[in-house]
């Protein structure tokens, strides 16, 4: 590990590519230039480096949360604030633990790393953990996004300008098409691609040699990956949500750099209003910075209470709800009488895209007990009654209970 590697600033052109390549350099020169792969539209790349540099804006993004009041400075500082080792990672503990073996495993083996598979709600660090495996074996990283993976050349460019143990870096993996997907197999497995020539009777497939390399995959819905392509990876992790004291040591090392002065208790009030989610913690540090730039003029240190009343006035509440969290729930509660109801008829009530709010917002609720899945829909729990301040229907335990038994 060298400290003084740097993550180089990737220039987000309008030429044509379908991958960014990073370069990680251990000296202080001037960062590499990014190379690019592929013809491709403006479009796909900017998806691709947006989609896979956390700054997105379609799938994985949620509006609310005050994404709204980011800029292009904030979506700088991000770069500067991702953990660059496994040592700055901080939580998920039994996955770096493994991630460490299989790192020195590789390297004493001079071997690239077996593919991985990592999947996990939105903001939890997947990117960030693939950049950081690439640095950690000392290997260039391709980063791309299977929505910009479109026609068989886009992959098979990228595939044919790996290096031995370099990373290849796939987000929304489970969005490739069959077509991708096929030229991935041999790819993954023998470190081959089949090209086929000629045409009718003389048809031959040619088996052309790649490079050892690591794919890493990452999606928020490993269901939707194809069995095959999901076992074609040699590790498979889930991220977890983070624990307040976990998020708590994020936000203090990202105030470290930035410059911020943070309490323990200003941070833990922070921590315990962010859903369990890095993303959603610094950007809220960061909110609650220019508050007090603004309204607490002369103060210096987020302690608990401008933390508290920051985010209160962002009308985010002590347990990290927004106002479009609550009126999901409270849609639920009085259009539904706390349902079951269907995924669709929520979403379009809402005036919410189905996958945005089946991959955005509900792995939070669910994971703090606000929200059941059945077979027949969604249904509101006593937690989401008692946490909004209404009063439980007569009958909710039984309902509640036959609902799950029919699950
Ligand atoms: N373990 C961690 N320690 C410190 N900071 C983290 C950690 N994980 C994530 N972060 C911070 O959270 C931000 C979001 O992480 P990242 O972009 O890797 O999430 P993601 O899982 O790829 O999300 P998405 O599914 O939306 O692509 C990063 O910029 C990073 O600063
Ligand atoms: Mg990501």
């Amino acid at each position: 590990m060298n400290d003084r590697r740097k993550l180089p600033v990737i220039p987000i052109s309008p030429e044509k590519c379908t991958a960014v390549t990073i370069q990680f350099s251990s000296d202080s020169s001037a960062p590499k230039p990014v190379k690019k792969t592929g013809p491709v539209s403006t479009e796909q790349l900017q998806a691709a480096v947006r989609q896979a540099l956390g700054a997105k804006a379609s799938l994985g993004e949620r509006p609310g949360l005050l994404k709204d009041t980011e800029t292009a400075y904030d979506n700088r500082l991000e770069s500067t604030i991702r953990p660059k080792t496994l040592a700055d990672y901080i939580g998920q503990s039994a996955l770096k633990d493994s991630i460490q073996i299989g790192l020195d495993a590789a390297k004493s083996r001079a071997e690239a790393l077996d593919h991985l598979l990592l999947y996990g709600p939105p903001g939890l660090g997947k990117t960030t953990l693939a950049m950081v495996i690439a640095q950690e074996m000392g290997a260039e990283i391709h980063i791309t996004s299977a929505p910009a993976l479109e026609r068989p050349r886009d992959i098979l460019g990228i595939l044919m300008s790996m290096k031995p143990g370099s990373v290849l870096f796939i987000d929304e993996i489970h969005r490739l098409n069959k077509v991708a997907e096929e030229i991935l197999y041999p790819a993954m497995e023998d470190f081959a691609l089949d090209r086929t020539i000629g045409k009718g009777e003389g048809t031959k497939i040619l088996r052309v040699p790649l490079p050892r390399f690591t794919l890493i995959g990452a999606t928020t819905k490993a269901g939707s990956l194809s069995g095959p392509l999901r076992d074609r990876f040699g590790l498979i992790y889930r991220l977890n949500f983070y624990s307040e004291q976990e998020l708590s040591n994020i936000i203090l090392r990202s105030a470290r750099i930035l410059n911020i002065e943070a309490s323990p208790e200003g941070a833990l009030a922070i921590a315990s209003r962010s859903r369990g989610t890095p993303r959603i913690a610094n950007r809220l540090l960061r909110r609650v910075r220019d508050f007090m730039a603004v309204k607490k003029a002369g103060e210096t240190l987020i302690n608990e209470p401008i933390a508290r009343e920051a985010l209160d006035l962002f009308d985010i509440d002590p347990i990290g709800l927004d106002p479009t969290d609550r009126q999901l729930l409270k849609l639920i509660i009085e259009n539904f009488s706390g349902g079951p109801v269907g995924l669709d008829t929520l979403a379009s009530t809402l005036g919410e895209d189905p996958r945005t709010l089946e991959d955005v917002y509900e792995p939070y609720l669910l994971q703090a007990g606000l929200i059941n899945r059945t077979p027949r829909g969604r249904t509101a729990t006593g937690n989401t009654y008692r946490h909004l301040g209404y009063r439980l229907p007569a009958g909710f335990a039984e309902q509640a209970q036959l609902e799950l038994e029919s699950s």
